[in-house]
């Protein structure tokens, strides 16, 4: 590598498990750029703008718990990261200004629309914690119709109110009509991975489940699903679809998707058994 090398990383706690850094050192591997990622273990994110103009860090990921306090700490806030109320991406600016993005809801959108139009498309969101607000605003964005489903009746009818979609209860929603079903919860991630967040009894053919866990990459739901012919599509494309957006953020030129996503799926804990 030439010095000096460009840092970019990723800040959350814990942080110790992020597949950030196998995914962007790849990707700057793979354009041949003299660049690192790297992960920080952070608990107090106050100082982090500062940080990054003092050591000229060119953009870093955020991840839980900080994703709501940036919408404070920084200078320019983009219109979906406000609408959102969330900042996955924060990039340095010429000026030594900072940025926030959120690349979740395009992410979720990307790796959606690689599989699928959304144009006019029911889309049942399962979850309405931070994850399932950012795939309704994307899914709504791409033209899709949100549907909120969620266990607790405030949160789920807060946010389909924002977004003017519908809300259905999670223990009697059975919706035979709509075209794709995304989980945004938790549920079924390891180690309860013998869970799953709804009942796939009106599973039908032509529906496409998406779950965004990727710890397993199949996970149960999914395994069901594909039991009853639906088309399935793992956690992994929207982790590797965001990542990509933040690339592209951050060095202007297009991201290398795939040499991303192989480096995912070449690690021990995602294989696809
Ligand atoms: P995140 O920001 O990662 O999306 P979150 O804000 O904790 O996480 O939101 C989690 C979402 O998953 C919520 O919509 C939650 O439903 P409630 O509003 O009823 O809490 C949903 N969720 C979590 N565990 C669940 C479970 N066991 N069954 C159904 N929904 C669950």
């Amino acid at each position: 590598m030439k010095l000096p090398v460009q840092i970019f990383g990723v800040i959350g706690h814990p942080v110790s498990h992020s597949l950030g850094p196998h995914m962007h050192n790849a990707a700057f591997r793979s354009k041949g750029m003299d660049a690192l990622y790297l992960a920080f273990d952070v608990t107090d994110p106050t100082g982090i703008p500062s940080a990054m103009r003092t050591l000229g860090i060119g953009g870093m990921s955020v991840t839980l718990p900080h994703k709501e306090i940036f919408l404070s700490l920084v200078d320019h806030i983009d219109p979906t990261a406000k609408a959102i109320g969330a900042v996955n991406t924060l990039r340095l600016e010429k000026d030594g200004s900072i940025s926030g993005f959120n690349t979740d809801a395009k992410g979720a959108r990307d790796a959606l629309l690689s599989v699928t139009s959304l144009e006019g498309k029911k889309v049942a969101v399962l979850g309405a914690g931070g994850a399932g607000r950012a795939v309704a605003f994307g899914v709504k964005e791409a033209g899709g119709i949100p549907l909120i489903i969620n266990r607790s009746r405030k949160k789920g009818e807060a946010l389909a109110r924002e977004l003017g979609a519908s809300f259905f209860p999670l223990s009697d929603f059975w919706a035979k009509d709509v075209e794709i079903l995304v989980n945004t919860t938790s549920v079924g991630m390891v180690p309860e991975t013998d869970q799953t967040p709804i009942s796939p009894d009106f599973f039908h053919e032509n529906l496409l489940v998406m779950d965004i866990v990727y710890t397993p990459r199949k996970t149960k739901l999914l395994r069901l699903a594909e039991e009853k012919g639906c088309k399935i599509l793992d956690g992994l494309e929207m982790f590797v679809r965001q990542g990509a957006l933040q690339f592209e953020l951050w060095t202007g030129k297009p991201a290398p998707i795939e040499a991303m996503r192989k480096a995912l799926e070449d690690l021990p804990a995602l294989q696809m058994e």
